[in-house]
């Protein structure tokens, strides 16, 4: 994820590398090590090809992966009761052991996976919410047990014979993501507020031979996306006629697109 201060981070970044100012360690790309590898010839050795992903991101992905046991037996208590015990307990916003979750689990997209991973704030909700029994409603029995167990832990395939009180995971999430979405008039109810859709890995669809020219690129992705690129031959990019209202002198023109005054080759 990309934010503010990442971005800050990133230009004080480049500032101290340019203002010589960040001692990089040797062997890194740059450094006098590296030079003086390529002045003998010998290659400096490659740095290792990996997309960056966030910390966060990764460790919230090899969670979602995670399973829990099943947990049959659950402490007995009314809703109020829960919220006065958790109050009175002082659970709070410092119990809280990670800020964002991604929740994917195999449990559901072993029955269906129509879409990629599903966002949640964790402590942003915390935050606004300030009672962690609205979600975390029931605990195990067990004595040992968190308060705050994970959801998975009680709820998992859509119809479990022995607890049929108990709904399943995907319509656990659901049911009260949504509802208190709708209740509290914040936070998305519609399906792509929640959702993305599930794109395949275009590495094993895209081929193309060495050095394609950028026709054979286009042709390759029309292979698959025939209705894009009829979208495509409707727009002012393809066209290029339209309105002007922000070009001085031309603002009543309304078709001055460089097809009008100029010859297309695109
Ligand atoms: C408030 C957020 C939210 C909204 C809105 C929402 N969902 Fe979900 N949905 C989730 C969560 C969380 C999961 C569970 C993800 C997981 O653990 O795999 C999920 C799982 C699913 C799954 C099963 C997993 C998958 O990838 O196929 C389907 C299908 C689904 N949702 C469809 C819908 C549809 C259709 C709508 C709109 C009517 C919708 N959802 C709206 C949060 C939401
Ligand atoms: C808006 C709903 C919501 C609120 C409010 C909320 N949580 Fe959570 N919490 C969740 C969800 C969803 C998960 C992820 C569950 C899963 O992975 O199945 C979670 C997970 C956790 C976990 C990790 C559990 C584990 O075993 O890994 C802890 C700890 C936790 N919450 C503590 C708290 C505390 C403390 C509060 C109150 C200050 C709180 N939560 C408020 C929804 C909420
Ligand atoms: C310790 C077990 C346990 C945990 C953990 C748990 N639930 Fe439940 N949940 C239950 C039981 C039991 C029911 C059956 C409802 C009843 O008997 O009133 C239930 C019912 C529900 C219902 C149905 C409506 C309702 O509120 O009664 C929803 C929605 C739900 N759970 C969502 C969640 C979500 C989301 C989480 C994680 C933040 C979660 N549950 C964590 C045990 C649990
Ligand atoms: C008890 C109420 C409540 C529950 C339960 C709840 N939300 Fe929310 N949600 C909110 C509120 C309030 C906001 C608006 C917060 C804001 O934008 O400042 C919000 C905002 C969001 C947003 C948009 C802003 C953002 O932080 O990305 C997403 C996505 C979202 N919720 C996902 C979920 C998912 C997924 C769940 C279930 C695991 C869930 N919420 C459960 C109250 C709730
Ligand atoms: C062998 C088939 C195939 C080829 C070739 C292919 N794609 Fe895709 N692409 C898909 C499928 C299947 C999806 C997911 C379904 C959808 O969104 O239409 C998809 C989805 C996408 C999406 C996401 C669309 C959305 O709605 O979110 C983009 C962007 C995309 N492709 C770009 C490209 C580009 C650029 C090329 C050429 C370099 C290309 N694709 C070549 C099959 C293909």
């Amino acid at each position: 994820m990309i934010n503010k201060s990442s971005i800050v981070l990133c230009l004080m970044l480049l500032v101290g590398i340019n203002g010589g100012l960040v001692a990089l360690p040797p062997g890194s790309p740059g450094s006098v090590a590296a030079y003086a590898a390529a002045a003998q010839d010998k290659p400096a050795p490659e740095p290792e090809a990996k997309a960056w992903t966030a910390p966060d991101q990764e460790a919230a992905l090899a969670r979602a992966a995670e399973t829990v046991p099943f947990v049959e037996a659950v402490m007995d208590e009314c809703k109020l009761c829960r919220q006065m015990r958790l109050r009175e307990t002082g659970l709070s916003t410092k119990d809280i052991t990670h800020s964002y979750f991604v929740l994917n689990s195999p449990i559901i997209n072993k029955v269906e996976d129509h879409y990629g991973p599903v966002r949640f704030m964790h402590s942003k909700h915390a935050a606004q919410i300030q009672d962690c029994a609205m979600c975390h409603h029931y605990r195990p029995l067990d004595a040992d047990a968190k308060e705050t167990t994970r959801c998975s832990a009680c709820h998992q395939e859509a119809f479990r014979p022995e607890h049929p009180e108990r709904i399943g995971l995907k319509a656990a999430y659901h049911q009260q993501c949504m509802e208190c979405h709708r209740d509290m008039n914040q936070g998305p109810v519609d399906c792509i507020g929640c959702h993305n859709k599930n794109v395949p890995d275009h590495k094993d669809k895209v081929q193309l031979a060495a050095n394609p020219t950028p026709f054979q690129v286009t042709a390759e992705c029309l292979r698959c996306h025939e209705a894009a690129g009829q979208d495509m031959l409707k727009t002012a990019h393809w066209l290029l006629k339209g309105p002007s209202p922000y070009t001085l002198g031309h603002r009543k023109e309304v078709e001055i697109g460089k097809s009008t005054i100029a010859t297309n080759n695109f």
